[in-house]
């Protein structure tokens, strides 16, 4: 073997040469990478004893495509383009190697070989659309000849990864091979002795034919991939794009592709989504936890609670493939838990987004008991039970009977103070917060709070588990509401407040709508459950006017058939309802206000700078360990649109400074101090850098 550069090594076998990719973690297209690549071909044709070549890779993956650092910076040649066009204009046949996951750039360099064998597990996608992209290195122009332009525009628009099996259906592979290198090596083998023809992609256009003739299918297929895809830029790109393939010539489409790529490049959807690639990434990283800190093993779970939360946070293990327990007071509760489990397995498998036979399955990892005995062997346990201090820690006292030294010992709460809980045991360093949001099996965000004492162990399993399940787990401290319903609040004080001084619900849930969240705010309070809040406010001593009395009449939201909204017939689409405007008016008429119009602007703001500011007050009391975790959390638990990059990030396209200026304008115009910004805020917006230039916590401290 010789090493053609670091990135990119060169063998040959016989009469077949393999050039295989080395560039960990996952093979990402960098410049070293195709400088190497064109290299290494030039050698595999210079020699004359090679008669055909394998693109492979090491390590876990085949590539996954362009690298992603490098957009934004200045190109350096050769491009992938460059190198694309050099492998599938060679005269020796080239077979590329798949395993793993064939993303993006590495797919396209893939569609640029001769031919594709993959292994039986591996998958491959061009996964652009996700990062506010369109594939930019000829996928949209090859992807539709192999498997047709409806197909290429469902997955390109989806970004969904397709399996070998259906790869080798649809025709994207050749072959589904036990060892890939060794598996292209035979292909490769049998195309020298067949005489195989090597037919570029490019040039084959047999499964365009019918698209080209009649376009109603592939237009059909278009509006049905792109119909939940509001606001964004890419997928209208991608749709455009996968047409020119069957509109324009293959040159013409490469270089249409090309514009549109770099006018997405450049833009702030794209560059918001990259940000959240990264980001999702670095909330795992905590600091001063070195690779050292390994998590334990997990291999079976409890779950205390079979209420909403508790029955959704078992599905995640049984999920992962790892056996659970409930808990439950008693047996009508255990079986009613139970059953709600199995019944949300079935709509599932009959919605068609599990296969047949998947409830069985799941269910058998289920174990259900009252006996505390049964948790002795538990590696992690977590506590869902009413939320009541008194209750959970009584239950953490109880655990440190029950649970083996070591477990991992979780609450589910939302609101209570994590530290009191831990200390109710004997064992507070292994003991946090693990706050699922509803449905638990369902939404991606898993705040883990840490305590005073959790230990970094601790804090390393509970991501692993995160992980596990497929959630982005995002470390918090520990506060009222922790991140994402401390910044909450602040919205839903504004909500209450813009409805008492003059707006309706469905003005203000429009403003939401237009800017990018699949729902308003006071459609969520319908949906979630308005008694939730009211509890809570009845609880702590505070009211809310407008909705306090929509509890009192018994409008607790979808549940009761009405809440800020009407909901006739058990139908989910909210309808505005005269007597909530009544009620509205009445309320703003009681306490002296008197009512205005409200600009779609200023609801905005209020919607959203009130929430921006308490995120820097969370950055300087380090709750969150940097802005960009306060984007993950708002993205994957609250609905903030993925191609706004977040609160802060958004925060930083507007600019600190005029936030600054609105909210000082506000605390002074709706005489609430609150609402003056914080300190890190204005020293953030001073610095010029924004929330992208926070350094940390000991900056926010000498704030
Ligand atoms: N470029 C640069 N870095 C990348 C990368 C890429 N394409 N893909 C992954 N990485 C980095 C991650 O940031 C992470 O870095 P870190 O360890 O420093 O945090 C490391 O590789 C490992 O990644 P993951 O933690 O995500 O590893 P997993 O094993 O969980 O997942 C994966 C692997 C499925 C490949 C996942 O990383 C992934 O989805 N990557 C992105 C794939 C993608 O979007 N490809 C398209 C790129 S755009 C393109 O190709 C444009 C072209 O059309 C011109
Ligand atoms: P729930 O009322 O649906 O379920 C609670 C369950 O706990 C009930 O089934 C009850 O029988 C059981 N239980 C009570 N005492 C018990 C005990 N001593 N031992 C075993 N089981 C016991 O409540 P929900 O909504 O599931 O909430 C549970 C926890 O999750 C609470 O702390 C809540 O704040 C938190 N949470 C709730 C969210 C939600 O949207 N519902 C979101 C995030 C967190």
């Amino acid at each position: 073997m010789s090493k053609i550069n670091p990135a990119v090594d060169y063998e040959t076998h016989g009469g077949i040469a393999l050039i295989a990719i080395d560039s960990p973690p996952v093979n990402a297209l960098s410049h070293a990478v195709r400088a190497g690549l064109i290299a290494a071909l030039d050698a595999a044709e210079q020699d004359s004893a090679v008669h055909a070549i394998v693109l492979g890779c090491r390590g876990r993956t085949f590539s996954a495509g362009a690298d992603i650092t490098e957009f934004g910076k200045p190109p350096r040649e050769p491009g992938l383009h460059a190198v694309i066009e050099r492998f599938e204009a060679s005269a020796k046949p080239i077979v590329a190697a798949l395993f793993g996951t064939t993303l993006g750039g590495g797919l396209e360099l893939a569609l640029g070989c001769h031919f594709r064998v993959a292994a039986a597990d591996a998958r491959m996608g061009l996964p652009e659309v996700k990062l506010g992209l369109l594939p930019g290195a000829g996928g949209t122009q090859r992807l539709p000849r192999l498997i047709g332009p409806e197909a290429a525009v469902a997955a390109i628009v989806s970004g969904k990864m397709i399996s070998a099996k259906a790869g080798l259906a649809d025709g994207l592979i050749d072959g589904i091979v036990a060892d890939p290198i060794q598996g292209a090596m035979d292909f490769a083998r049998a195309v020298l002795a067949n005489k195989t023809p090597s037919p570029r992609v490019r040039d084959r256009s047999e499964k365009l034919a019918a698209a080209k003739a009649d376009p109603a299918s592939f237009e059909k297929a278009a509006a049905e991939a792109t119909k939940r895809l509001k606001g964004m830029e890419a997928p209208a790109a991608c749709v455009q794009s996968v047409r020119n393939a069957f509109t324009l010539d293959f040159d013409a489409g490469l270089a249409a592709e090309r514009d549109l790529f770099m006018k997405l490049v450049v833009g702030d959807q794209s560059r918001a989504q990259r940000h959240i690639f990264f980001a999702e990434r670095e909330a795992q990283k905590i600091p001063g936890m070195g690779p050292e800190v390994k998590p334990a093993k997990i291999t079976r779970a409890a779950v205390l609670g079979g209420g909403t939360m508790g029955g959704g946070i078992a599905m995640n293990f049984a999920n992962a493939g790892i056996p659970v327990t409930i808990v439950e007071t008693d047996a009508a509760a255990l079986t009613c838990g139970l059953d709600r489990v199995r019944e949300t397995y079935d709509i599932s498998v009959k919605r068609g987004a599990l296969p047949e036979g998947t409830t069985e399955k799941r269910m058998a990892l289920f174990s259900g008991t009252t006996d505390w005995s049964k948790l002795a062997d538990a590696d992690v346990i977590i506590e869902a039970v009413f939320e009541e201090m008194e209750l959970k820690k009584q239950i953490f006292a109880k655990l440190d009977a029950h649970a083996r030294p070591g477990a991992l010992l979780a609450t589910n709460t939302s609101t209570l103070d994590v530290d009191a809980i831990a200390n109710a045991t004997k064992r507070p360093h292994d003991v946090l917060g693990m706050h699922f949001f509803s449905p638990a099996n369902v939404m991606k965000l898993l705040e883990i709070v840490r305590g005073k004492a959790t230990s970094h162990q601790a804090i390393a399993t509970a991501i692993a588990i995160g992980k596990a399940m497929g959630k982005v787990p995002v470390v918090v401290g520990n506060c009222d509401g922790f991140v994402g319903n401390r910044m909450l609040a602040r919205r839903t004080t504004e909500c209450e407040r813009l409805l008492l001084e003059g707006a309706l619900p469905h003005q203000v849930d429009a403003v939401i709508l237009k800017f990018g969240f699949p729902m308003g705010p006071f459609a969520m309070g319908d949906l979630a459950g308005l008694d939730v809040g009211w509890r809570i406010r009845k609880h702590r001593g505070v009211t809310a006017p407008i909705s306090d009395a929509l509890c009192e009449q018994g409008r607790f939201g979808q549940k009761t058939g009405s809440g800020y909204y009407v909901y006739e017939n058990g139908s989910r689409t909210p309808t505005p309802d005269p007597v909530v405007e009544k009620l509205i008016m009445d309320s703003s008429a009681k306490l002296g206000i008197t009512r205005r119009a409200i600009s779609d602007q200023e609801i905005l703001e209020r919607m959203t700078y009130p929430m921006i500011n308490e995120a820097a007050r969370i950055l300087e009391e380090g709750i969150a360990i940097r802005p960009s975790d306060i984007d993950v959390v708002w993205i994957y638990g609250y609905g903030w649109p993925v191609w706004r990059g977040g609160p802060c990030f958004h925060a930083d396209l507007v600019g600190l400074p005029t936030i600054v200026e609105r909210l000082e304008h506000y605390a002074t115009a709706i005489n609430d101090p609150g609402l003056a910004p914080a300190a890190l805020l204005k020293s953030l917006a001073a610095s010029g850098k924004g929330f992208a230039g926070f350094t940390g916590h000991a900056q926010a401290a000498a704030e």
